[in-house]
């Protein structure tokens, strides 16, 4: 490779160019890792070793698809000396949207005969097959033999347990018959037998126990030595796939039964159903046998049976459409509420948690639980309604708790016959217990929240942890718990986002005080730094969501960073958006006035006419109502949300804050995504009308497979309307706008059929 190539800016490679880099970088820095690694004499400068890997990862970003397998991207050195290595997974783990009734059952096969356009008496069959209550694992074959077995982690990256994979009996080191690249996916799990045989020798030995099956199996496959995990009991059922170099079956029953001919354990309880009727059936079956299997299940999953059918449902953020868990009802007990404490999370929302006599609920030792807001302590729901009969909850009730899968356990109900005489009715706090700032309701909110933002050290903290986690900055070695070590810490303290990395541009001074630490050594600290470092460049989407703004999640956050691109164009944005922001919160506030005042007069608010007069109260700015329509328009983007935007990043305080942050960090860019040889690619569409061929849904992720972005209204910046019959104000709009516009079979042409 000639030294001129290795210099000429990504920008301007061509693809040969680019392929030819990508094997030179790759073969560059893996030589770099075993020489720093395992010969403990490197040879590339840090300098030159991080500026590699950053060109590297720059053209992969340019050409994703000339990614290679052996990507230095993907490699983390060799297996760090602490943890496991990280794996990224060739296809997504994904995890399963829940149903708990069985009307939620016929809706998921509704949803799926609407988006696939398929009539009520269509044939359609799903598979039913026990949810397994174990962890998931990816299990990588190349050539028929056992090559990686990864943790599921956030769905994206997991963790590499290769070696005590190997140990489980189930896990075949060889397979015959399979395509030449399988990525068989399972749950690992342990039988009650084994559990409590296991719970027994740890007790005996002092060791620790665990409090249920799915731990035990969860602490064992994660252990660092292969040999504790051999020693334990676990068991694997195989259910599901990823990367595979030619497909199993046409069918997900079909690909089953592929499985447990190659050797793999798949349920027995596994049926294809033709109805609703059929699953529902499979599923009280299986409800009936669950406390004689053996091992924990907590559900039913039910998959559609075609895998055609599935490729065109495809899935949304982290689920896909064609699956659905269909939960067993939560397990209850009932005990005493000792206490009620606030808790104060990152929007300042103040969140009761009841504090309970430790009490098993389904294996599982409780003592606290949600009370969600001060309504339900009351006995109201968020309209004012009653609920458990308008019974309200006080410290030293009886309570009725209950868990339903992994989420927090619930205080459900309260029995009065045990309330004691002198139980006082709950007053909940109108002050912030951390920080004594007033708590205010908002009319339409259903939670107090406290005012005191950044002065709140519970809100600090809280965004603090928010911002290191997994789907935001996700930095190694600085999770919760040393988040709020550092905040409260003197002398070297981490107050907001923006001093984490300030901490990593340390001086000899500061090394040496956080190499004196508690839980610090002088290795800790160095690869604290580096693992922050690390995270100074990050993605568009991930910094929009770490920045933990109310109402911008993971979901909202990716549309923003899709739409705008760079965190410029995004700041740009919402700040032009303010004045009609602004003006939008004062419509709603003069709304909820009229509201009070009609109802105290008794008659008919007159809404249009407190609305229009807010607006002609006020003239905007040249550009800030475009602004505002273009932020709104992106689809999955209300009022609630730009307004949050608009709150928090005009906020004087808040905005400084993110302003250091920025400074300190590399932002990527998000392109538009990346099949762009399409030419609806970074075009934004908008769809109106009925769509014959296909659903909307199905027309809005095709849509955006293609790299263009799916807009809920016409505006100035609309490329292409898609109209069928029937639409409306929109193809007038874009009439006069003079927006392209095509019908149904116009828009199949062009994306190609
Ligand atoms: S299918 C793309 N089938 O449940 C669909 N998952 O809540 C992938 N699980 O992360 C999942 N038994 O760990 C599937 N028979 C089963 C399962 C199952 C247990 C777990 C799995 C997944 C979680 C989602």
């Amino acid at each position: 490779m000639s030294g001129h190539m290795a210099d000429k800016a990504v920008d301007r490679l061509t693809v040969d160019e680019a392929e030819a880099e990508l094997a030179r970088l790759a073969k560059l820095l893996d030589a770099a890792n075993t020489a720093y690694h395992t010969e403990d004499s490197p040879d590339l400068s840090d300098a030159d070793y991080d500026a590699a890997k950053r060109r590297n990862a720059d053209i992969e970003a340019r050409f994703p698809d000339l990614k290679r397998a052996d990507s230095p991207s993907d490699q983390v050195g060799a297996a760090p000396a602490e943890g496991f290595g990280k794996v990224r997974h060739a296809v997504r783990m994904m995890s399963l949207a829940n149903a708990f009734e069985d009307g939620d059952v016929r809706d998921f096969a509704n949803r799926v005969r609407s988006y696939l356009n398929l009539t009520p008496d269509a044939p359609l069959a799903f598979t039913a097959e026990p949810k397994i209550d174990g962890l998931s694992l990816s299990l990588r074959y190349e050539q028929g033999r056992l090559v990686q077995a990864a943790t599921r982690g956030d769905g994206e990256v997991g963790e590499n347990v290769t070696a005590n994979a190997r140990t489980i009996d189930d896990i075949p080191e060889e397979i015959a018959g399979a395509p030449e690249v399988v990525e068989i996916r399972g749950e690992v799990y342990m039988s009650h037998a084994d559990f409590a045989a296991l719970n027994e020798r740890q007790a005996e030995r002092g060791g620790k126990t665990f409090a249920n099956p799915r731990n035990a199996a969860a602490g064992s496959l994660r252990q660092l030595d292969a040999e504790i995990t051999r020693s334990r009991p676990l068991k694997f059922f195989a259910y599901s796939w990823g990367e595979l170099t030619e497909p199993l079956a046409d069918s997900q029953s079909g690909a089953i039964d592929r499985m447990a001919d190659m050797g793999f354990q798949t349920n027995p309880l596994t049926r294809r159903c033709t109805s609703v009727a059929e699953m529902l059936d499979h599923y009280r079956l299986i409800e009936d046998q669950r406390a004689t299997l053996g091992y924990d299940i907590d559900g039913v999953v039910y998959k559609v049976d075609d895998l055609a059918l599935q490729t065109r449902l495809g899935s949304r953020s982290t689920t896909p459409r064609w699956a659905m868990a269909h939960k067993f009802p939560a397990e209850l007990a009932w005990t005493r509420l000792e206490a009620i404490d606030i808790q104060v999370g990152r929007t300042g929302a103040l969140s009761p948690v009841a504090r309970l006599t430790p009490v098993t609920v389904g294996g599982v030792v409780v003592s606290n639980a949600t009370l969600h807001n001060e309504d339900y302590i009351a006995g109201r729901d968020n309209r004012g309604e009653e609920i458990r009969g308008g019974k309200d909850i006080r410290v030293g009730d009886w309570v009725q708790v209950y868990r339903a899968g992994d989420v927090i356990p619930k205080v459900a109900d309260v029995d009065l016959a045990k309330r004691p005489d002198d139980a006082a009715p709950y007053v909940f706090p109108d002050e912030c217990p951390e920080c004594g700032s007033a708590a205010v309701r908002e009319e339409g909110d259903s939670v107090r929240r406290c005012t005191g933002g950044l002065i709140c050290p519970a809100q600090a903290v809280e965004k603090l942890k928010h911002f290191v986690s997994r789907a935001a900055f996700d930095i190694e070695g600085l999770g919760a718990k040393q988040v709020e070590m550092f905040y409260g810490d003197e002398t070297l303290p981490i107050r907001e986002p923006a001093e984490i990395f300030t901490l990593a541009n340390r001086d000899a001074a500061q090394l040496a005080k956080l190499k004196n630490r508690d839980g610090f050594g002088d290795k800790s600290a160095t690869n604290l730094f580096a693992a922050i470092d690390e995270k100074r460049r990050i993605p568009l989407n991930r910094l929009i969501f770490a920045l933990g703004i109310r109402h911008v999640g993971e979901v909202a956050a990716a549309d923003l960073a899709r739409h705008f691109t760079s965190w410029d164009a995004f700041v740009a944005a919402v700040d032009a958006a303010a004045p009609a922001a602004k003006r939008h919160l004062r419509a709603e506030e003069a709304i909820v006035q009229e509201r009070r005042r009609a109802a105290q007069e008794g008659r008919r608010a007159s809404i249009s006419a407190v609305t229009k007069a807010a607006w002609e109260a006020e003239v905007l700015p040249q550009g800030a109502k475009a602004a505002w329509d273009d932020l709104v328009g992106i689809d999955g983007i209300g009022a609630a949300v730009a307004v949050s935007l608009v709150t928090t990043l005009q906020q004087p305080a808040e905005r400084a804050s993110i302003d250091r942050l920025v400074a300190e960090l590399d932002v990527q860019d998000v392109a538009a995504p990346a099949t762009s040889d399409s030419p609806v690619a970074g075009k934004t569409v908008v769809f109106t009308g009925t769509l014959e061929k296909m659903t909307r849904a199905e027309a809005k992720a095709r849509a955006e497979a293609l790299g263009a972005k799916v807009a809920g209204s016409v505006s100035a910046k609309t490329d292409l309307l898609v109209a069928g019959p029937g639409a409306g104000s929109k193809a007038k709009k874009a009439a006069d706008l003079g927006i392209e516009t095509l019908d149904e079979d116009g828009w199949l042409a062009l994306i190609g059929g």
